[in-house]
């Protein structure tokens, strides 16, 4: 079983696979928190690993950058590989002063101009795509266990990362509630909701469009140990 973007055997993926964007990311946890990881695909570099965590299978693969790009693969795991749940673990830009960096967010709603879900099952259902509801309390309880704190919102997913003007996040911060800007989150919800499946996003604020401060790379590694944690678990 292969598909344009995915060479690899169904057996080959966790019914559970963690999404980070970038697939050096994945490597680094297959190679760190995974045991027996393998490597199930290469295509255009987009690693994807299955191992297990604390004896339980998971897998875990890049999604690039972008609606496109996570809308390609996590259709394909999806549809044609028999993966049940996605969560994607990724950072974003904090869109009011409330959030700190390194702060752990979960979406529980993702807004969108995108007109990924409209083109995707030609019907326009709004601007708004949700996450699997079982998959956020199990995340919840998880962070709870852990005591690593956890800020809900709704999160802002964009085509564009460079807008000219910089100033238009505050009204869709203002508009959408949305407390926090990435670019993938809104196309994962909407395949999990076409093809039955389940999603979640699990972040963390690299930047700040507020005060502009930004993380250097080790410190985003940490912060990034924080979430992998909770989605680990979910294994
Ligand atoms: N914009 C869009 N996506 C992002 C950002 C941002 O500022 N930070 C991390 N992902």
């Amino acid at each position: 079983m292969s598909t344009p973007h995915i060479k690899a055997e169904k057996g080959d993926i966790a019914r559970t696979v963690l999404m980070p964007g970038d697939p050096l990311r994945a490597k680094y946890v297959a190679e760190n928190y995974l045991e027996n990881a393998k490597l199930f695909n290469t295509v255009r570099n987009m690693f994807g690993y299955t191992g297990t965590y604390q004896g339980k299978r998971i897998s875990v693969m890049g999604s690039g950058m972008g609606m496109p790009s996570i809308g390609i693969y996590s259709y394909e795991l999806f549809k044609f590989f028999d993966v049940e749940n996605i969560i994607r673990i990724g950072s974003c830009g904090a869109y009011t002063d409330q959030i700190g960096l390194y702060d752990v967010l979960l979406a529980d709603c993702a807004y969108s101009e995108s007109t990924y879900a409209a083109v995707q099952s030609g019907e326009d259902k709004g601007p708004y795509t949700y996450p699997s509801k079982s998959l956020n309390e199990r995340i919840e309880a998880i962070a709870e266990d852990l005591g690593t704190p956890i800020t809900k919102g709704t999160i802002h997913s964009s085509d564009v990362f460079y807008r000219e003007n910089f100033e238009e996040f505050k009204r869709i911060r203002d508009e959408h509630w949305a407390i926090a800007v990435e670019m993938e989150a809104f196309a994962l919800f909407h395949n999990a909701q076409v093809t039955g499946k389940n999603a979640a996003t699990i972040l963390t604020v690299s930047d700040s469009l507020v005060t502009q401060e930004e993380t250097s790379p080790e410190e985003r590694q940490n912060a990034f140990t924080n979430m992998m944690e909770i989605a680990l678990r979910l294994a």
